[in-house]
């Protein structure tokens, strides 16, 4: 007989409905101060992500530690499913206490993660290098995500915990034997250069990294989380990148190595699907996109975009890099609620709307025909299906209240909801500026 699961906390997951950076940082931050949840878990992805908190003056980039590192006694966990970048980690926890936060005490690390070598980033610039040549670079934010999968799918990676073990340094030896002759095969094969200074200076660090990583919480946190659900706690988890970039789902091959998706909770941090409750879908109120392949919804007017990626600050929070913006596409949105099963809806950057007329993509068309499915690749979407409404200006920056929003605004949100009305989804939240206060609830 199965025996029935006493419920009694549950999983809120958050996680971005786009091509990443949709503001899930802010979010989750917001979420938090409900003081529902007592603890926020990474479940997938490693230091590719970037996560914006900001308060008053404070600016903190989290990659790799959990959301709620500026919420004093939020526990913070790190699951099985996330890709460890030591150096990030242990610079992230140092920033973090210069800032007033010691996350210390509150994080745990699950020894199933992935431990990310100094050698994966050059792995991963190498494949990238190699792909440079055939025009099928995938734009990687170069935190050796992909290759650390890899190994870790080949079964021949390093879990956390295994640092704490008494054969460590003959695995670790091992496999950086491989991963250094890999190097070698791309140069040979691919002329790919790198710099033998370079590595060394990155195996110090990452040396350095390994001896205060081994003294933190390295820990089972399936069990933990499970332990503090039962003690009737909730626990929210943070999605990294987005329903676009899912390994399997989103545009393959131009995707992150890791499900994205709300289902990968479950497998991620170790706990049953019975615990997952909200899924709350984070958009902004446009697109934006980082990285190779198409991008459908992209902006045509050149001289428009770069406006965007002024406004908007569109410059990545791992890498710097610049943005593409595009209008918001609806027909992706469609796909991704239906994949992830969001219920309840964040958009972000409502104050950021530059032109008098904004366009939405309804709908995507190849040879002439609308596609009534979500194409395999998105190389085969040949033109877009548009509606046009009037904009609103820099009209909403900082509003906080439903009553003060522009009428085009407030137009153009419930045109999202009448368009997502089949799809039993809330907006609850509408960001009007980075700010932990600048939102406004609109459909509670
Ligand atoms: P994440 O990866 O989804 O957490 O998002 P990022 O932090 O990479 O990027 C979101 C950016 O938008 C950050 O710079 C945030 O400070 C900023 N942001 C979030 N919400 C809003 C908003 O409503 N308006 C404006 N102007 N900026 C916002
Ligand atoms: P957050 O969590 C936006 C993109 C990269 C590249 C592809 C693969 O801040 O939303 P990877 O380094 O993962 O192998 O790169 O995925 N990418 C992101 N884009 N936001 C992110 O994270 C991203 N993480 C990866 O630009 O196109
Ligand atoms: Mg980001």
């Amino acid at each position: 007989m199965v025996k029935k699961i006493l419920k009694k906390g549950f999983i809120d997951v958050v996680v971005g409905l786009q091509w990443g950076d949709e503001g899930k940082g802010k979010n989750i931050d917001q979420l938090l101060s409900s003081r529902i949840y007592s603890g926020v878990a990474r479940f997938q992805g490693g230091a590719n992500a970037g996560h914006t908190l900001k308060y008053g003056d404070t600016t903190f980039i989290g990659h790799i530690v959990p959301s709620g590192c500026l919420q004093k006694g939020t526990e913070l966990y790190i699951g099985n499913g996330v890709v460890v970048d030591a150096v990030s980690l242990i610079a992230e926890i140092s920033q973090l206490k210069s800032l007033g936060f010691d996350v210390k005490p509150r994080l745990y690390i699950s020894n199933r993660a992935k431990l990310v070598s100094y050698l994966h980033p050059f792995l991963d610039q190498a494949e990238e290098y190699s792909r440079s040549k055939s025009g099928t670079k995938v734009g990687t934010t170069a935190k050796g995500i992909g290759p650390s999968y890899a190994d870790s799918r080949a079964r021949r990676g390093l879990l956390i915990g295994d640092i704490l073990l008494l054969d460590f340094n003959k695995q670790k030896s091992d496999l950086l034997d491989f991963q250094m002759n890999f190097l070698k095969m791309y140069k040979e094969k691919y002329n790919f250069q790198y710099s033998i200074k370079k590595i060394n200076e990155a195996k110090k660090k990452w040396e350095d990294a390994l001896k205060k990583l081994k003294k933190l919480q390295i820990c089972d946190v399936s069990s933990l989380t499970q332990k503090r659900l039962k003690e009737g706690k909730n626990i929210l988890a943070e999605g990294a990148q987005g329903v676009m970039l899912d390994i399997d789902f989103g545009d393959y091959p131009n995707v992150t190595s890791s499900n994205t998706l709300p289902a990968n909770v479950c497998l991620g941090l170790g706990v049953p699907h019975t615990y997952l409750q909200n899924i709350y879908g984070v958009i902004k109120a446009y697109t934006t996109k980082v990285g190779g392949g198409s991008f459908p919804a992209r902006i045509k007017d050149e001289t428009l975009e770069k406006l965007f990626q002024k406004a908007g600050q569109e410059f990545g929070a791992t890498t710097g890099r610049p943005r593409m913006c595009g209008w918001l596409d609806l027909f992706a949105l469609r796909y991704a609620i239906t994949l992830s099963g969001a219920n309840k809806i964040f958009i972000n950057k409502a104050d950021i709307c530059l032109s008098n007329k904004i366009k939405v993509v309804t709908g995507y068309k190849h040879q002439g025909k609308v596609l009534k499915e979500f194409p395999l690749q998105l190389s085969q979407v040949m033109s877009v299906q548009t509606e046009e409404m009037p904009g609103w200006g820099e009209a909403n920056f900082g509003v906080n209240n439903k009553q003060k929003v522009s009428k085009e605004l407030s137009a153009y949100l419930k045109y999202i909801k009448n368009k997502l009305s089949d799809l039993n989804v809330k907006i609850i939240s509408v960001g009007t500026g980075p700010d932990r206060e600048q939102f406004f609830n609109w459909d509670k």
